[in-house]
């Protein structure tokens, strides 16, 4: 799987997004270890806190599948899915791959035209809270 398939099908999650409060369409493709990819979109509701980002969409899918494995994932996103730059994970979404990855997941967040940026998660989340950290 290479970044470019990756975040080609980040854009069409984009698609099934639901943001009809900020505009913002956020799509993501979460790559298993076994190359399995799933979809997630950004999910609004009208008392806004109960919103779901696109990589949690896509996180939730395949733990509830049963994958604990993962690899990478791509995120694009932009005001009515016009993508000017790169879409950064928020913090919350940032706490939920530290649930599940190690350092070397990498977040693919792809920008204008064909172009991305790519960082791990160690790099975003430095001296982080893990599952290790309240089971000793
Ligand atoms: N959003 C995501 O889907 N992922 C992020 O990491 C940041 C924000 C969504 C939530 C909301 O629907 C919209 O972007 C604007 O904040």
């Amino acid at each position: 799987m290479t970044p470019e398939k990756l975040i080609e099908l980040a854009k069409e999650a984009m698609t099934h997004a639901y943001a009809p409060y900020s505009g913002y369409k956020v799509g993501a493709a979460l790559l298993c270890a076994d190359g399995t990819v799933y979809g997630g979109c950004n999910i609004e509701n009208a008392s806004f806190s109960p919103t779901n980002c696109a990589e949690r969409t896509a996180f939730f899918k395949a733990v509830y599948d049963g994958h604990r494995d993962f690899t990478a994932i791509a995120i694009v996103g932009g005001k009515d899915g016009i993508i000017t730059g790169a879409f950064p994970p928020c913090g919350v979404c940032r706490q939920v791959m530290r649930e599940f990855c190690r350092d070397d997941f990498v977040i693919y967040m792809g920008s204008k035209g064909e172009t991305y940026q790519s960082v791990t998660l160690a790099e975003i989340l430095p001296f982080s809270f893990s599952a290790s950290e309240h089971m000793n």
